[in-house]
């Protein structure tokens, strides 16, 4: 189950396009298992509003993003996010074989969304010249997500691609490269994202 390899295809699209989305990552069980444990963490009161960096300054900003966030660290204990650990660690590993991307550090965060039309607004998770983080790859835990929920995750790719946050959905992507968004969501949305960096 931790064994991940990426297909050409996809490392041919993560460099020449700046991303690919596969339709499976964890598995349906591991998945549902994973959302369950996402929304167990939502109840406990786990989760944080998010802060949006500015200029050396940690602050909320509630017209950017309004999603809640915890980070998975070493000390998580529940068996389904040590999967997810264990997957993400896998898809590291994949990505410095197929691609030589040297990415040696991840950080993993897990997102809540409410279902109160809650967006990130456009942005990019790096810029070019930081040292910083080069691969975002998300995984969504949404089972039964319906058109009506929105919350679609907007590549400004060309031509723009939405992606809707199904169960077990992952995307990858350049971190410096590709602008995106959440749009407006009106279901409970969960997603857990790694990111990837070469320091
Ligand atoms: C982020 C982000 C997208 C998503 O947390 O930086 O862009 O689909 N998340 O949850
Ligand atoms: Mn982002």
């Amino acid at each position: 189950m931790t064994q991940l390899t990426l297909s050409a295809e996809e490392i041919a699209l993560l460099g020449e396009r700046g991303y690919f989305t596969r339709g499976a990552f964890l598995g349906p069980a591991a998945a549902l298992a994973a959302q369950a444990a996402a929304a167990r963490l939502v109840r406990a009161g786990a989760l944080k509003r998010a802060g949006v960096r500015r200029g050396g300054q940690h602050r909320l900003d509630d017209a950017v993003r309004q999603d809640s966030i915890t980070w998975l660290d070493e000390a998580v204990e529940d068996a389904a996010l040590r999967e997810v650990q264990a997957r993400f660690e896998a898809l590291r590993q994949a990505l410095n074989e197929g691609a030589y991307l040297g990415l040696r550090r991840t950080e993993l965060q897990l997102a809540h969304y409410p279902s109160t039309g809650a967006v990130y607004q456009r942005h990019r998770d790096a810029f070019p010249g930081d040292d910083n983080r080069r691969v975002t790859a998300i995984v969504y835990l949404n089972a039964a997500w319906e058109p009506a929920h929105g919350g679609a995750l907007r590549l400004y790719v060309d031509p723009p691609l939405d992606l809707a946050p199904a169960l077990d959905q992952l995307v990858v992507f350049r971190s410096e490269v590709v602008e995106h968004e959440v749009r407006p969501s009106f279901a409970d949305r969960y997603a857990i994202t790694a990111w990837y960096s070469a320091r």
